[in-house]
C-alpha cells in the first residue's frame, strides 16, 4: 500500500507519524511546496523506526511524481486559521492549493480514494471532488470524527472519565453551524441524554461546536493536529484495510437526509471503495432544521468559490 500525505505542516506531519508507526502501509510519502521540510521529517520518522520498530519508510518530497500510484491521498495543505479568524476566511487561498494537489492526483493516481482535511473542510472536500471527477464515494472529508472526539472528551470530563467507552455523533458542517446529536452519543450504549442534564448536554454542545476555535486561541499560532491526524488515520485504516468501519464524515449526499449535491457530515461506513454507505439517522424536526441550516452555510461558501473563479457552476 502507498499512501500520500500532503502538507507537511502539523497535521500532515501528525499524520505521517500516525501511519508509519501503525504500519498502515509500508510506503509512506509526505510531500510539501517547502523545500527541506518534508524530507526532514521524512528523515526523522524513519530513524525513530530504530527506536519503536515499525517496518514502513517515509518519503519526503517537494515533487509530484513521487506521489503516482497512491491508493490513498490525505489532504492536508493549506493555510490554518490565526486567532479571530472563521475557517470560510480560509477558501481563496486553500481552493487555490486544493485544484493543484487535484490535478497531480488525477494525472498520477487515477484509482485512489481522498480524505480531505484542508479547511474550510466541508467546500474543500466538494472543490477536490470536482475537480478530481472521480466517483463521488473514493472521495471524503474528514471532520465528523474529530468533532465527535472533542465531544466524546467533554462528556467524559462531566462524567469523571470513560473516554474510551463514549462515542459520539455529530453532524454536518465542520463550523459553528455543525450538529452534536446527544440522543445518538452513548457511553457504552446508554445515550448521554439518561446521563447528564440538559444543561449539561447544552453546554458540550456549545464547546463542541467551538472546539476547534478554542485551540487555535490557546496556540495563537496554528490549529489543533493530535486529534485531526488521529482522525484521518482512523478514515484511512477503515478504507485500506477494509474495515467497514461507522464514522462521521463528509459525504457526497444524493438525496439522503433530503439534501444533494453537496458534501456534509453524516455517518458513513468507510471500505475499500472509501464511502461504501451512508446511514440515515431518524433525526427529530429540530435537528433535521440545524442540518438544513449547515448545509445553507456551505452552499453559500461554495458560491464563493463559484465567484472567485476556482469551482465551476
Ligand atoms: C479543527 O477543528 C483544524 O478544523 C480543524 O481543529
Amino acid at each position: 500500500m502507498k499512501v500520500t500525505v500532503v502538507g507537511a505542516g502539523f497535521v500532515g506531519m501528525t499524520c505521517a507519524q500516525r501511519l508509519a508507526e501503525q504500519e498502515v502501509a509500508e510506503d509512506i510519502v509526505l510531500i510539501d511546496v517547502l523545500e527541506g521540510r518534508p524530507q526532514g521529517i521524512a528523515l526523522d520518522i524513519n530513524q525513530a523506526a530504530a527506536v519503536e520498530g515499525y517496518q514502513a519508510l517515509v518519503t519526503g518530497t517537494n515533487d509530484p511524481k513521487d506521489t503516482y500510484g497512491s491508493d490513498l491521498f490525505i489532504m492536508t495543505a493549506g493555510l490554518p486559521r490565526k486567532p479571530g479568524m472563521d475557517r470560510s476566511d480560509l477558501l481563496e487561498t486553500n481552493g487555490k492549493i486544493v485544484n493543484a494537489v487535484a490535478s497531480y492526483i488525477k494525472q498520477g493516481s487515477p484509482k485512489a480514494c481522498v480524505i480531505v482535511v484542508s479547511n474550510p473542510l466541508d467546500t474543500m472536500v466538494f472543490l477536490m471532488s470536482a475537480s478530481l471527477g472521480f466517483e463521488k464515494s473514493r472521495v471524503v472529508g474528514m471532520a465528523g470524527i474529530l468533532d465527535s472526539a472533542r465531544m466524546a472528551f467533554f462528556i467524559s470530563e462531566k462524567n469523571g472519565g470513560g473516554i474510551k467507552d463514549t462515542r459520539c455523533m455529530v453532524l454536518g458542517g465542520h463550523g459553528d453551524s455543525m450538529v452534536p446529536v446527544p440522543q445518538f452519543s452513548t457511553v457504552d450504549g446508554v445515550s448521554i441524554t439518561a446521563m447528564l442534564p440538559e444543561s449539561e448536554i447544552d453546554e458540550i454542545n456549545t464547546r463542541t461546536q467551538h472546539g476547534g476555535a478554542e485551540i487555535v486561541n490557546l496556540l495563537k499560532t496554528g490549529s489543533a493536529f493530535y486529534a485531526p491526524s488521529a482522525a484521518a488515520v482512523a478514515m484511512a485504516k477503515s478504507i485500506l484495510r477494509d474495515e467497514h468501519r461507522l464514522l462521521p464524515c463528509a459525504a457526497h449526499l444524493d438525496g439522503q437526509y433530503g439534501l444533494s449535491d453537496i458534501y456534509l457530515g453524516v455517518p458513513c461506513v468507510l471500505g475499500k471503495n472509501g464511502v461504501e454507505r451512508i446511514v440515515e439517522l431518524d433525526l427529530d424536526e429540530a435537528g433535521q432544521a440545524k442540518l438544513n441550516a449547515s448545509a445553507e452555510a456551505i452552499r453559500a461558501d461554495l458560491e464563493t468559490l463559484v465567484e472567485k473563479g476556482l469551482l465551476a457552476k
